[in-house]
Formats: structure tokens, C-alpha cells, sequence
């Protein structure tokens, strides 16, 4: 489009009346000039002159100058004030419409309320048994929906938010369950590893900054952050030490259970927004932990010891189990109680305010032997996916699974064995077959080569097992 006014009489500094009919005078009288349908009419020195003027429009409606009341002018296009009034009650609206989107995300009510057995259900398809840990898990998520939903009116009944705690040996799925959890919640939820937090003003992380992990998941947005989920893990290891007391503070034990008391209650709590250590600089932010949820976990270790000896006394006591129900010495973990937390080294005002105590099975071989295939990511699957790349079939027989069970229950390892069976077993092969099979042929992984992975004679699979 020309916007230039390329009229004969361009070299007259004429401005052009983009008003169409009107003529008017300018200055002096003798020079008057109109427009009128594309033509430039200017009456000069009492001479008449008419010119075509390639009339400027607007890029977005293509209607002329003439037509418009303001045409706003930009290097290689123009646009009228309609257009701009319209493009700006665009904006709105869709920025508008951005603002709801967000808010139908913070809408609770707009959330899909999974119902505890579909939580259940869920978990099955990622983590093998815990059925009593999910059963527990799935409630307490069920029911911290309903309180988020159902927020107390005044003089009415409140429903108090019940935390959780999970004992359970190393690799038998405690962490796994956190993860798995995060996958279907729709409200901000935060893993935290205990072990990084001291006490306030010493090397370490405050333990406000588990608050500031939930702000992070939320995006900042404070009200979200404030019906979330925390996953406190190894949480054990904040247990008190009471047999090797320490001539130095215990920065990162008890005080740590201490500082997170206030957390746990439910108050307001000053937040370093961007984690780590409190500072004098920063600016905080104030959350309301009353309606956040936590969930602690840990492996405990030796509680079983502790338990033992409970229920032993117990056994003798005015308390003495019935005999009807006969203890399962091989699951001890399965009667833990918050006494049992208590001798562990947990702070009673902390246990207080974990009220549900749960556990988790250790696995057993039928367990193991699952885990290796059904779970959604099984690591079956994973080491098939990683040959299907390659472009070979990955097969495993029935007894070489079965054999790597046995060895993994040797590791004493929880699940966790089975991956550094499966590595040791398959590196050998992920090592050379890239460069020797052809795309399209298959690998069969016998028990015999399982073992021979194993055990053979470079092999340093004794020296890894568990003494
Ligand atoms: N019940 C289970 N179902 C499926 N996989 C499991 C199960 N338990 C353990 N695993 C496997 O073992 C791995 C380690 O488990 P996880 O990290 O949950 O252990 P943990 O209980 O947190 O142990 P730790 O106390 O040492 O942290 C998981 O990534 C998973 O592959
Ligand atoms: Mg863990």
C-alpha cells in the first residue's frame, strides 16, 4: 500500500483533509483543499486542481482514511481506531479467560474427588502389597480433600487434619508410594528429605524451608500451597541418638523435630520463599500450615528390636496379647505403635502430632518376583523398552526371574536389590550388542546365563551380598 500521497501536486505541502467533503480554508484564504473519493481538489491562487491520491487504510479492515476517525500510522502498516477498540476488548477477554483457567485450577470443587478405593486402585498399578499402608494413605488423602471442601462454618464441627507416619525397611516402597501419590493429586505436593534440616542458625537448611518446597510445587500461588501435601522421608534420621551421646548439640536431630512441631500444628509460619537458610534480606512470606497435610516416612532401623521387646512385656503383663491371635514374628514392623517411635528417638510432641502410624511390609519372594513385572514401570519393562531401542527383543525366562528373586532376597535390599541384579545381569549384553546384533534379532536371557552374569568367575556378586 502507498502511503505516501503521490498526487501531481505532491510537491505542495498540502496536508490532506482526510475528512472527505469538508473544504477548508487555510490561512490565508487563497488556498483551500478537499478530498473527495480518492481525489485531492486544491483551489489555489484562485486555479482549480484536481489530483488522485492513493488514500492510505488500515491494514486490519482495509477501510480508507476517509472512513475512520483516527488511522494511527506505523512503518509498514496502518490501523484505525475501530480495529484497535476491538483488538483491546480481545485482550481482555482472554486474559480474562486466563485468570479463570487459574482459578478453576485453585477451585477444589472443580477437582475430580477420587474416591479412597479409586486412589487404591491407583497406587496398585505403580506399587506391589502395602496393602494396609495404601488403605491408610488413600483415607487420609480422601480426607483431606473433604476438610479442604468442607471448611468448618462457625460453631460447627472441624475436622482436624489426621498426619501420617510410615515405618517401613529400606526399599520396600515408602518413598514409591510418595511418588506415585504426586502423580494423581491435583493439589501442590512437596517431597522433603529430612536429612538436610538443623536447627535455625546452624549449617543446613531451616526446616521452614519444607514449606518453601510446597510454595515452589504451587508456583508461588500461597493460597494453593496452604492445602497441599508434604512428604517428610527418612524422618527416622532425626531420630534422638540415645546411646552415643554426643558432647556437641544435636543440631540436626532432635532440634530439627522440635522446629518442626509448629509446622506439623498447624500455625503461621514466616516462609524464606526461595528455600535454604532464614536470612536477615530476604523477604518472607507468611503461610497458614493448618490445612496442609504431611506425611512423614522413614526406614527406622532396629525398631523392630524395640517392638519386640514391647510386646514381649506385654505378652507377660496385664496387656498380654490373647493367645488366639498368634504373633508374626517375621513381620514385626506390622504392631508398630508410637511408644515404639517414642524408644526409636521421635519426640513425643512430634509423635503427637502424627497420629496415624503405619507401616509396610518387608518383601517377600512373590513380592520381589511382581515387582520385577507388573508394575506400570517394571524394570523388566524398562530393560525391554532399552533393548526395543536398540531394535532387539529382550527375553526373560520364567526361572531367571525366579533366580534373580532368590539373589535379591540375599541383598537385603528391599526392592531396591533387583536393579543392581538386572545391571549386573544385562550390562554385559547392553555393552556389546549395540554393535554386534542386527536390528530384529532377540535376546534370551536363560537362568543359566543369569547365573553365569552372577556368579561367574569374574564376577563380584559374593562380595556385594548382604553379610
Ligand atoms: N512395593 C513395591 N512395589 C514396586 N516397586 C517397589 C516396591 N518396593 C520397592 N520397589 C522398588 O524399589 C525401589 C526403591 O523403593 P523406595 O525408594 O520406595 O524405597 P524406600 O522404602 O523409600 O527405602 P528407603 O528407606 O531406603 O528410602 C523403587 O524405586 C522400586 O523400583
Ligand atoms: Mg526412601
Amino acid at each position: 500500500m502507498d502511503q505516501t500521497h503521490s498526487h501531481p501536486l505532491g510537491k505542495d505541502d498540502g496536508k490532506l483533509n482526510s475528512k472527505g467533503l469538508n473544504l477548508y480554508h487555510e490561512s490565508s484564504g487563497e488556498r483551500a483543499e478537499a478530498y473527495l473519493c480518492g481525489f485531492l481538489i486544491l483551489v489555489k491562487e484562485n486555479k482549480f486542481i484536481m489530483g488522485k491520491v492513493a488514500e492510505r487504510k488500515c491494514s486490519f479492515c482495509d477501510r480508507p482514511e476517509h472512513e475512520v476517525n483516527i488511522l494511527f500510522t506505523g512503518l509498514k502498516g496502518n490501523i484505525c481506531d475501530t480495529c484497535i477498540e476491538n483488538a483491546h476488548q480481545l485482550l481482555e477477554e482472554n486474559t480474562a479467560k486466563g485468570h479463570k483457567d487459574q482459578d478453576a485450577r485453585n477451585d477444589l470443587r472443580r477437582h475430580r474427588l477420587y474416591k479412597p478405593r479409586e486412589i487404591k486402585a491407583f497406587l496398585d498399578q505403580y506399587v506391589i502389597g502395602q496393602d494396609d499402608a495404601k488403605k491408610v494413605l488413600s483415607v487420609a488423602i480422601y480426607n483431606h480433600y473433604k476438610r479442604l471442601l468442607h471448611p468448618p462454618k462457625e460453631d460447627d464441627v472441624e475436622i482436624e487434619k489426621s498426619n501420617i507416619i510410615m515405618v517401613g525397611e529400606t526399599g520396600t516402597g515408602k518413598t514409591l508410594l510418595a511418588k506415585t501419590i504426586a502423580r494423581l493429586l491435583q493439589v501442590p505436593f512437596a517431597i522433603v528429605d529430612a536429612t538436610v534440616f538443623t536447627e535455625a542458625g546452624y549449617v543446613g537448611e531451616d526446616v521452614e524451608s519444607i514449606l518453601s518446597r510446597l510454595l515452589q510445587a504451587a508456583d508461588y500461588n500461597i493460597e494453593a500451597a496452604q492445602r497441599g501435601i508434604i512428604f517428610i522421608d527418612e524422618i527416622d534420621k532425626t531420630g534422638r541418638k540415645g546411646d552415643n551421646p554426643s558432647i556437641t548439640r544435636d543440631v540436626s536431630g532432635e532440634g530439627v523435630q522440635q522446629a518442626m512441631l509448629k509446622l506439623l500444628e498447624g500455625s503461621d509460619v514466616l516462609v524464606p520463599p526461595q528455600g535454604g537458610r532464614k536470612h536477615p534480606e530476604q523477604k518472607m512470606i507468611k503461610m497458614n500450615t493448618q490445612n496442609i497435610l504431611f506425611i512423614c516416612g522413614g526406614a527406622f532401623e532396629g525398631i523392630d528390636k524395640m517392638i519386640a521387646r514391647r510386646v514381649q512385656t506385654s505378652a507377660i503383663g496385664y496387656n498380654a496379647i490373647k493367645s488366639s491371635k498368634s504373633l508374626d514374628r517375621s513381620n514385626l514392623l506390622q504392631y508398630v505403635n508410637a511408644q515404639d517411635l517414642r524408644s526409636f528417638g521421635l519426640i513425643p510432641e512430634l509423635l503427637g502430632r502424627l497420629p496415624l502410624v503405619t507401616y509396610l511390609n518387608p518383601l517377600d519372594k512373590d513380592a520381589l518376583r511382581r515387582i520385577l513385572t507388573e508394575p506400570k514401570n517394571a524394570l523388566i519393562k524398562q530393560y525391554t523398552k532399552l533393548f526395543d531401542i536398540e531394535g532387539i527383543k529382550l527375553m526373560v525366562d520364567d526361572d531367571a526371574l525366579e533366580y534373580m528373586v532368590t539373589k535379591a532376597i540375599d541383598f537385603k535390599l528391599g526392592g531396591r536389590g533387583l536393579r543392581s541384579i538386572c545391571e549386573m545381569i544385562l550390562t554385559d549384553a547392553m555393552f556389546d550388542l549395540p554393535s554386534e546384533k542386527k536390528p530384529g534379532e532377540s535376546f534370551h536371557v536363560t537362568r543359566e546365563y543369569a547365573r553365569q552374569m552372577l556368579e561367574g568367575d569374574n564376577s563380584k556378586f559374593d562380595y556385594l551380598r548382604a553379610a
